[in-house]
């Protein structure tokens, strides 16, 4: 894979690496590409208005920039695949068995090593750019309890890895499948791969909707980013984030 030497900007501290580069962008030109990473960030942000927790120095907390500006809206939902899909297969080179929780989370067997939040703004049917926060666990190997099943890079291969030498092979991969955009058959081939990777996208798996629990299998991801469920009895039944778990609500 050829590479281009995207800009990084490699900050001690910070509240947010998402917030820092939205208001950098508001301040001055940005290349696409670039990357805020940073060794400590006081207040990371999750989905759905969680915090994202992060020993100082261990893991990788970083965020990415992009203008897809020829990108509609109505296909939004590649982005997330592909952001997904660039961490998963840099680490299934580590070791493989890494799944995708849908929509977003890297999972190691039923434990989350990564956690993505990807910020679009929308002008028109249009977006005019993204940014994609992604805390990924390195070498942390004690979590605070209350955090999901966490788990990290070390936990699993036992090794200790170099920080700027992964983000840049991350930034690299982010940016050679963000190439894949733009041609129906790039963006066929990344919701391909997104979808044979999905964590329990084989066999029958308990699943919890406000209804309650119920078993089910994965028939696929809309283009819109439903996840398309198919129960035991045969119906087929779809869902944005958050309505549905693959875990009893906590
Ligand atoms: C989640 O799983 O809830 C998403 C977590 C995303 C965390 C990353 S860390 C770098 C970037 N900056 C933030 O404030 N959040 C993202």
């Amino acid at each position: 894979m050829p590479t281009v030497d995207f800009p990084v900007i490699y900050l001690k501290e910070t509240a947010s690496t998402n917030s820092y580069l939205k208001e950098l962008r508001k301040k001055e030109h940005v290349t696409e590409g670039t990357v805020v990473c940073t060794h400590e960030q006081t207040a990371g942000r999750g989905q759905m208005g969680n915090h994202w927790e992060s020993e100082p120095g261990m893991n990788l907390t970083f965020s990415l920039i992009l203008f897809p500006i020829n990108l509609p809206v109505r296909k939004q939902f590649l982005l997330s695949e592909m952001v997904s899909l660039s961490i998963l297969e840099i680490l299934n080179e580590e070791q493989a068995g890494f799944s995708i929780k849908w929509p977003n989370d890297i999972y190691y067997g039923d434990r989350k090593i990564c956690g993505i939040l990807i910020e679009n703004e929308i002008e028109g049917s249009h977006i005019s750019s993204t940014i994609a926060g992604i805390g990924l666990n390195v070498n942390q190997t004690t979590f605070r309890s209350d955090a999901p099943n966490p788990v990290s890079l070390k936990q699993i291969t036992g090794k200790e890895y170099d920080l700027p030498q992964l983000l840049k092979k991350l930034q690299d991969k982010l940016m050679h499948l963000y190439a894949g955009l733009g041609s129906l058959q790039g963006e066929d081939r990344i919701s391909k791969r997104y979808e044979e990777h999905l964590y329990h996208g084989q066999g029958i798996h308990p699943f919890w909707d406000e209804n309650g629990k119920f078993m089910a299998s994965i028939a696929g991801v809309r283009p819109e980013g439903y996840l398309v469920l198919k129960t035991e009895e045969g119906d087929i039944r779809q869902y944005l984030f958050k309505e549905v778990s693959f875990a009893p609500p906590r």
